[in-house]
């Protein structure tokens, strides 16, 4: 599509030079010694898996996020389905959650035999927008799930007012927003609960992981139950209390954190506020820069909000560029940035589509962002050299298409 020729400032994708010589993922996980000798040290303990270290992960991170409680699980999903479980949702029921997402935030709402409902988003943060929300609440609904997309709290007092009204579970997918804060609170301490992920492209990270944080005890013995097995105590409580005798109270599941990868979580979170820190300033010089570029439009941030920054989605004004966002995004790659897209609208899956009937168009404010997302590299231990790449490629690439 392009005419550009191959001169010294030519688009890689043209046979041009990129702008920088090895490629920037868009996001990555950072380990220090710290955090290999926590690990080490549990690997040479008597615990692998649940021991001394999970219970000083949970008790950390829920005085961390301002909750009287949080459970560990082996993913963010595996949190979703726990918190799914103990709001209750079963055949019949109804929750309602955004199409801009990642499908395991819909996907909890089906393994419990439920209906997700989807709602559109609004168009500056494009998180669940509440009129739509309102909207989409019927006699079936038992649940609300938003998503703090890209690490932007959603809108928490529309969603909690409608919770309230209508008698409503609010488990918010926080997968994106650890560190964030809304009207001043820490997301974590606001919705009935709260599911975060330590996946390793995250703030924090334990090779996989979850957490649900609660400030609702039976929830928080719901959670503990539910991510083993459905057995009222665990293994090193029985020993300690020198007892075989269990009982098995409910359907669960084994959905447990090693004690290895809790003790790399005690040292992740050490460093939390550092990665937070660093991922605002990155965001911060992101978007001073790309506020001058036509063609390039920076995430809005709602003037409530301290955004935790997992992502920086930017959307392409395609009117002023002569390419779509495919190409821009392969243009993008061709300068060595590691690009992604977030997200495809869930409802565009085949197994939604196929399930549900979808056929597109029932949520044009996601699918119009969808069709002029980029995601940019976003993670705390990029250096200032790197942040400089993207902007000189953003600057490149959108300076080379525009109209
Ligand atoms: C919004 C959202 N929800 C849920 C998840 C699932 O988390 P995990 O990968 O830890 O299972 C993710 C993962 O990236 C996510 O982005």
């Amino acid at each position: 599509m392009s005419t550009v020729s191959a001169t010294p400032h030519a688009l890689a994708i043209n046979g041009g030079t990129p702008v920088r010589p090895t490629f920037l993922p868009y996001g990555r996980q950072s380990i220090d010694e710290a955090d290999i000798q926590a690990v080490v040290d549990v690997l040479r303990s008597d615990w692998l898996t649940t021991g001394p270290k999970v219970g000083e992960f949970e008790e950390q991170f829920a005085a961390r996020v301002g909750a009287a409680h949080a459970v560990s699980f082996s993913s963010g999903t595996a949190a979703l389905h726990a918190a799914a479980f103990a709001a209750g949702l079963k055949a019949g029921d109804e929750a309602i959650t955004t199409p801009m997402t990642f499908a395991a935030t819909a996907n909890c709402v089906l393994y419990q035999g439920a209906t997700p409902v989807f709602a559109d988003v609004s168009s500056d943060t494009l998180n669940l927008d509440p009129e739509k929300l309102a909207q989409r609440i019927s006699s079936k609904t038992r649940a609300l799930l938003p998503v703090d997309y890209a690490g932007h709290p959603a809108d928490l007092t529309a969603v909690a007012e409608l919770s309230q009204k209508h008698g409503l579970v609010v488990i918010e997918d926080a997968c994106h927003a650890l560190g964030a804060e809304y009207r001043g609170q820490p997301v974590g301490s606001i919705a009935d609960m709260t599911v975060f992920s330590f996946h390793p492209v995250k703030h924090i990270t334990t090779g996989e992981g979850g957490m649900v944080s609660t400030n609702n005890p039976k929830f928080a013995e719901t959670l503990r139950r539910f991510r083993n097995h459905g057995i009222s105590s665990d293994a090193r409580q029985r020993q300690s209390a020198g007892q075989w005798h269990y009982e098995m109270v409910l359907l669960g599941f084994n959905y447990r954190l090693p004690d290895f990868a809790c003790a790399l979580g005690i040292q992740q979170l050490h460093k939390l506020d550092a990665n937070l820190a660093r991922r605002r300033e990155i965001a911060a010089r992101y978007t001073a820069a790309f506020r001058a570029i036509p063609g390039v439009i920076p995430p809005a941030v709602r003037p409530e909000t301290n955004p935790a920054w997992h992502l920086y989605p930017i959307r392409l004004v395609l009117k002023n560029l002569i390419a779509d966002r495919t190409e821009i995004f392969r243009a993008l790659r061709a300068e060595n940035i590691g690009v992604n897209v977030h997200y495809i609208p869930v409802h565009f899956h085949p197994y939604y589509r196929d399930r549900f009937g979808y056929k597109g168009g029932e949520f044009p404010v996601a699918e119009d962002a969808y069709s002029r997302l980029i995601s940019l590299p976003m993670f705390h231990g990029m250096n200032d050299q790197d942040v400089q790449d993207v902007i000189a490629a953003v600057r490149k690439v959108a300076g080379s298409y525009s109209r």
